[in-house]
């Protein structure tokens, strides 16, 4: 399918699509259209002048890059079954750092309750496609009962805001979106989402209990996955110690 020739994205309203996920219909067109070494984009091996012509089509925001759509909808590309995953949770969900709200709208339009917020410096209302109330991590605290969600919330290592989200939030389940440890072509080991310290606290005190493959972007390695509190009293059973967490229902996709 021809993005320009039969698909309309120019605004938010036309992009909304009655909540039909056209961003992974976009992604689908574009990795087809996109030539096969496209993904060696980082490959030290391939000549510069063409990298040049493989990062130009992957980060050229004056053109409909990865990177335009990205800032257009979200860093990572929903697809349904992580729609169906988080819908069948059946759990009110926060989300930290919506970005443009893109991912929230999918998830309001298949029934899911969701409050959002983001400190709304960088899209502007224009670009929003749900309402996402202005406010810092400290908000966390006022719902133990949602579900977390974050999906690419630090720019780089130097941001605390993951951190400071898994410190106010008190609830017992997260929803982490984007790269993890190991699972990146990222020069940083820890991924492009959330940074080493957010990941080592996270193992700390949640468990990693679901995993859904996520669309990704040539250079990405993105994956939905969902991590339950642990109990904090571990219990000694025959010299090893164990923190218990419910484990029924694991899902891996
Ligand atoms: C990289 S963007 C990711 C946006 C969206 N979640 C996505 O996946 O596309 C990170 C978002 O976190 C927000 N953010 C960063 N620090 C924040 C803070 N201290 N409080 C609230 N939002 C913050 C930024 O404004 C930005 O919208």
């Amino acid at each position: 399918m021809e993005i320009d020739g039969e698909m309309q994205w120019q605004t938010v309203e036309l992009r909304k699509c009655g909540g039909d996920n056209l961003y992974y219909k976009m992604y689908c067109a574009k990795m087809e259209q996109f030539p096969a070494d496209v993904h060696r984009f980082c490959d030290p091996q391939l000549q510069h002048g063409r990298r040049r012509e493989l990062v130009r089509l992957l980060r050229n925001v004056d053109e409909l890059s990865c990177q335009k759509l990205q800032i257009l909808f979200s860093f990572s590309v929903p697809n349904a079954e992580a729609i169906t995953f988080i819908s069948d949770l059946n759990q009110p969900v926060v989300s930290a750092g919506a970005g443009t709200g893109y991912w929230e709208y999918l998830l309001k339009s298949h029934g899911v309750d969701l409050i959002a917020f983001d400190k709304n410096i960088v899209y502007p209302p224009e670009m929003r496609y749900s309402e996402i109330v202005t406010s810092g991590p400290e908000i966390l605290e006022q719902f133990p009962d949602r579900v977390l969600f974050l999906a690419w919330p630090d720019i780089d290592e130097s941001s605390t805001f993951s951190l400071d989200c898994l410190s106010d939030f008190k609830g017992d389940i997260i929803l982490h979106v984007g790269e993890l440890l190991g699972e990146t072509l990222s020069a940083n080991h820890w991924g492009q989402s959330t940074s080493r310290s957010f990941q080592l606290a996270l193992a700390e005190e949640f468990c990693c209990l679901s995993r859904i493959k996520l669309p990704n972007w040539p250079g990405h390695l993105d994956s939905l996955t969902m991590w339950k509190r642990k109990s904090a009293q571990p219990v000694v059973c025959d010299g090893a110690n164990f923190h218990y967490v419910n484990t029924k229902c694991r899902v891996y996709l």
